[in-house]
């Protein structure tokens, strides 16, 4: 029986909407053995928690009693990630997608064709996510699907929730880093897919995801065989790069000429479903971003890549996605952004908005590279309630994970990161002052801390990182 199993007491803080955070002060929240919410109970002073407890006659739960200076937010969701860019991250900055793609990308993730190399690597890389607080994140592999079932297993074992995609990339790419045929590309995916489902056959923290790499590296033929496999099969996730660069944008169309726009490209193939995560969306004509409101196509957002790889400084226009309703999460972007912190995409994601605002600053000028113009008046700054937002309940709604994560509420699953912000616990210079009412904690830690302020992490109330 699913017993409660776990009392945790303190500041608890979550979204509850794209603009809303919502404080949950003086809160017990119990846990079933599972990792299920049971119980959210406000106004619970330290000192009557025993009691509460007692009467509910589950004193025998561990618990965890929060102090000054701590508090609790709901995990990370990387919506973004390429798992083996893990070593490669920090090379190649400033470079265009498709030389950085060719130089340093293709030539890293070759050496995946070892899974003792896969190994090594999936197991610092998962360790290093769940430190820095990303308790759910959706990684592309390399093409190589023994690899990636390692990775699979990794995240499985050390209990990170994830989905895991095995590359498709069947053209365009070095003899020594390509698929040979569609056919080998999708045999070696439903491999992948089996794997997931025969180590987590309750889909209790992994997830499969459809990776087609993006259209430049995949045949029509490749394309549409992974699109019937998601309709066969709606259960399955669907990841891509989207409108990243216009480099890839041109190659893209040259090597599609019958479309106009990668819009009607990929949903010719039928990947552009409520299951579909697009990463970047950075140059956006009015029409595809009605297509991906229409279609409920989530958008993974990687600020830190889209400044640093790619093609230049590209400003992707975030607050018309939450305008319109489009579902927006953060990516770190592995190796395309340098870092992997979803704090730092947090405050890139803030930095990108308010240049966007400054650069484009009539509607008529936004017009001409895509939609959402600012005046400069700030219409198009993010808040940080949004980033907030993207960087957790958002960012759940967009891998189809909202119904477990990304809020605390009762019957979700307890993923969550203890923060602390206290000079002596942490050893790190968060100006914290002692009358910061919990929201400015909030603001300080986003704006100002890092991993060593995120000292517990819990997945489905498993203690994945701290002690
Ligand atoms: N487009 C195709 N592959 C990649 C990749 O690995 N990173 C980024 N940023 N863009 C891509
Ligand atoms: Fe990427």
């Amino acid at each position: 029986m699913d017993e409660p199993a776990q009392a945790i007491h303190g500041i608890l803080i979550h979204s509850v909407s794209p603009t809303q955070v919502q404080i949950l002060a003086d809160t017990l929240i119990i846990l079933s053995a599972s990792g299920i919410i049971t119980h959210i109970e406000q106004n619970i002073p330290t000192s009557q928690v025993a009691d509460f407890l007692a009467g509910k006659r589950i004193e025998h739960a561990r618990q965890t009693i929060l102090l000054p200076g701590q508090f609790i937010i709901p995990g990370f969701v990387d919506t973004h990630n390429h798992a083996p860019q893990w070593m490669q991250r920090g090379l190649g900055q400033g470079m265009h997608i498709l030389d950085w793609l060719d130089g340093i990308t293709f030539p890293n993730e070759a050496k995946f064709a070892d899974a003792s190399h896969a190994e090594k690597v999936y197991e610092k890389l998962v360790r290093g996510m769940l430190r820095q607080g990303v308790t759910t994140a959706s990684y592309y592999g390399s093409l190589h699907g023994e690899a990636t079932n390692v990775l699979a297993s990794t995240c499985l074992g050390k209990g990170q929730r994830a989905l895991i995609g095995k590359c498709n990339m069947n053209r365009n790419s070095p003899f020594f880093y390509c698929e040979t045929s569609a056919e080998e590309s999708i045999s070696a995916t439903k491999s992948c897919i089996q794997h997931i489902r025969t180590i987590d056959p309750k889909s209790t923290l992994l997830k499969p995801v459809l990776t087609p790499r993006f259209a430049i590296s995949c045949t029509a033929e490749l394309l549409q065989s992974l699109g019937n496999m998601a309709r066969d099969d709606p259960s399955l996730a669907i990841q891509t790069h989207f409108n990243e660069a216009q480099q890839e944008i041109d190659a893209t169309l040259s090597l599609f000429p019958e479309f106009n726009n990668e819009a009607d490209l990929y949903s010719s193939f039928g990947l552009l479903t409520p299951n579909t995560i697009l990463a970047h969306c950075t140059i956006m004509t009015e029409y595809e971003i009605q297509e991906l409101h229409d279609l409920k196509c989530g958008v993974a957002h990687c600020p830190t890549a889209n400044m640093t790889v790619g093609g230049g400084f590209m400003a992707a226009p975030v607050k018309e996605f939450l305008r319109r309703g489009i579902n927006v999460g953060l990516g770190t972007d592995s190796g395309g952004g340098y870092s992997s912190s979803m704090l730092n995409a947090m405050r890139h994601a803030l930095i990108t908005s308010y240049a966007r605002d400054a650069l484009y600053p009539t509607f008529e000028q936004a017009k001409e590279i895509g939609i959402g113009g600012g005046k400069g008046g700030g219409r198009e700054a993010l808040s940080l309630e949004e980033i907030f937002y993207m960087a957790t309940q958002g960012g759940a709604k967009v891998v189809g994970l909202d119904h477990k994560v990304g809020e605390f509420a009762l019957g979700k699953e307890f993923d969550a990161l203890v923060i602390d912000l206290r000079d002596e616990r942490s050893g790190v210079n968060v100006p914290l002052d002692e009358d910061d009412s919990p929201l400015r904690m909030l603001e300080k830690f986003i704006m100002t801390g890092d991993d060593r302020n995120i000292v517990n992490v819990y997945v489905k109330g498993r203690l994945v990182h701290g002690e």
